[in-house]
């Protein structure tokens, strides 16, 4: 085919109609009303209380990249894509659209530019408060965020047990650790570990049943607070998945320092994030637009982690890669 740049540039221009169109889907659980079979829009339609007309219009676009499959008389089945809406998908990301997608979050993208202009973060610009303000504030977009983490990290939850060997530890300390999906995961894999999971009081809120379903709760403390304060002491490992990138070097210095003071050595610590690629290649980069948007943080490259390590006590000794993400090691200096 001939290169037609002027129509790659629509294309990528185009990238949040498709975005739009995959939340509705989510949201409306197609992917779930499809699980055993394909079914008509008209039918999806019923299910679904909305125009069968419309939801035929949004169907046959998500068809169109691959989300669905579109088959005689208006009807319409999963695809491996569209697998991954559903709610009990093995590696699922509903909560991800459906986080994104959701008005606060969208808008801040829609101010973008003043963030370029200013260097601040444009969720805050826009809303008056930071997104975890916001969230306290707003407990149907925190139920939705924290789904979306969730959702987020079970595969890589997968990959980190893969690459990490966690069995020299006995206790281990997941820091912002959310609703617990990596350190079940860690706990489920090393039996002789126990866990302490450390989030903000309203994530950890109702996160016990969700440990019960993941068969670890007995091995595991949940206790609520700021980092910015203190962390638990007494881990034998600290891990801390996507929360450095949240931050700005200040913040994420503070949050070291405070993980820091509550090791002992041998203590590890074990960050989770994605490190940014070199020119021209794709990963971390868009993330890192993400942070500067909405948390007000930034993706680094391996030695941008090194720089903050020396900055708060602590050498950073290897790193690893887990899936699309680096396992980055430091021991205390
Ligand atoms: C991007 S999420 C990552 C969650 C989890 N580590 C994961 O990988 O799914 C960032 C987490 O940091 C937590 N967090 C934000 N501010 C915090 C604070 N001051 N103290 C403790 N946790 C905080 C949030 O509640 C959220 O669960």
């Amino acid at each position: 085919m001939t290169p037609n740049p002027w129509l790659d540039m629509l294309n990528l221009i185009n990238g949040f109609q498709i975005t739009q169109a995959i939340r509705v889907a989510s949201a409306l659980r197609i992917a779930d009303h499809l699980k055993d079979g394909a079914r008509s829009a008209e039918e999806l339609a019923s299910l679904t209380q909305s125009s069968s007309d419309a939801l035929y219009r949004l169907l046959r676009a998500l068809a169109a990249v691959g989300v669905f499959r579109e088959g005689d008389g208006r009807t319409f089945a999963l695809t491996p894509m569209g697998d991954c809406l559903r709610m009990d998908a093995a590696t699922p990301i509903g909560g991800w659209v459906e986080h994104v997608g959701n008005s606060a979050y969208w808008e801040a993208w829609g101010h973008l530019l003043h963030s370029v202009r200013t260097g601040e973060n444009a969720f805050k610009a826009l809303h008056g408060v930071d997104v975890w303000e916001y969230r306290v504030k707003h407990p149907e977009a925190n139920a939705v965020f924290n789904r979306a983490m969730t959702d987020m990290s079970r595969g890589g939850s997968e990959a980190v047990v893969k690459a990490y060997d966690f069995s020299g530890f006995g206790h281990i300390v997941d820091v912002g650790g959310g609703q617990g999906s990596l350190l079940s995961a860690i706990l489920q894999t090393w039996p002789q570990a126990r866990g302490t999971l450390f989030d903000q009081p309203q994530v950890v809120a109702g996160v016990k049943e969700q440990l019960q379903a993941h068969g670890v709760v007995d091995r595991c403390a949940i206790v609520g607070g700021s980092f910015f304060d203190a962390v638990p002491e007494g881990g034998d490992a600290y891990v801390m998945r996507h929360i450095i990138h949240d931050w700005e070097d200040d913040e994420a210095i503070a949050i070291l320092q405070s993980c820091r003071r509550a090791m002992r050595e041998p203590a590890k610590l074990l960050l989770v994030e994605r490190t940014v690629a070199p020119p021209n290649e794709l990963p971390g980069k868009f993330s890192d637009l993400n942070m500067l948007v909405a948390p007000g943080g930034r993706e680094r490259t391996g030695g941008e982690y090194a720089a903050l390590f020396e900055k708060s006590g602590f050498e950073l000794t290897r790193m690893l890669p887990a899936g699309t993400f680096t396992i980055i090691e430091a021991h205390p200096r």
